[in-house]
């Protein structure tokens, strides 16, 4: 018998990888965001393209290269990142690394003037979860890898999101440390096995060392 690779490929997989934030319009001239660089996204779609992964990078808005050999599909809304997630399928693994907006605005159709009254409010509304739905969708990658930014109880947080959104891991990150556009993130990988506690990594060794155990995951068993 054949004993496996030590460096598992990836080629003949498809990946989808979700990055960067969402704009959220107010109307057409002004939106709400978040401060998600795409930087760990971005790395991860890399790191699984050189493993040799088919990968769409579905994309919020960033100013940042495509990563070679990856396919990059450009979205500025959760709700355009929902339909080009679903538009996407079937994948063998998704990582979902977006910071996606919990909310939307009930947009006006036109630009908001100043007036003369008071400021005027914004109604948010709930935006679909992404990663919950696939999670939960018959047509769910084999294996579904979701990120979870808490500023307190970052293992308890991320373990509850890992049950309730239906993924098989989560990498939960402190973001009350300065991770937003930094080199370096600090994580933590929920598996149904426990949690494994990274030290401080740069973005693109967190990358590859995902890809990785991705690589060895979908190479095993089940
Ligand atoms: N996510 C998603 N769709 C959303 C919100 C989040 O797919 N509408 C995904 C993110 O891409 C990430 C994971 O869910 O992989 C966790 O996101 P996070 O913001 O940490 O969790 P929430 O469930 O939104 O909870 P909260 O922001 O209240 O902590
Ligand atoms: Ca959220």
């Amino acid at each position: 018998a054949q004993f496996a690779s030590a460096q598992p490929s990836l080629s003949g997989r498809h990946i989808l990888v979700t990055a960067g934030p969402t704009h959220e319009a107010i109307d057409p001239v002004r939106y709400i965001a978040n401060r998600s660089s795409g930087r760990q996204g971005y790395a991860i779609a890399a790191a699984l393209a050189g493993l040799g992964a088919r990968v769409t990078l579905i994309s919020g808005p960033v100013t940042r290269p495509t990563p070679p050999g990856v396919e990059r599909i450009d979205v500025e809304s959760a709700l355009d990142m929902a339909a080009a997630v679903e538009a996407a399928l079937p994948a063998d693994a998704a990582v979902m690394v977006a910071a996606v907006a919990d909310w939307r605005v009930e947009a006006a159709g036109q630009k908001v003037k100043k007036g003369d009254g008071a400021p005027p409010a914004l109604t948010l509304v709930e935006n679909p979860d992404i990663l919950a739905t696939l999670g939960h969708s018959p047509r769910r990658p084999r294996l579904v890898i979701g990120f979870a930014a808490e500023t307190q109880d970052v293992v308890a947080h991320a373990t509850a999101k890992r049950t309730r959104k239906g993924a098989d891991w989560i990498v939960a990150n402190d973001v009350s440390a300065d991770v937003f556009g930094a080199d370096a993130n600090a994580i933590h990988l929920i598996t149904a096995d426990g949690v494994e506690s990274w030290e401080r990594l740069p973005k693109s060794t967190v990358a590859t060392r995902l890809a990785q155990r991705i690589a060895n995951a979908l190479q095993g068993a089940s």
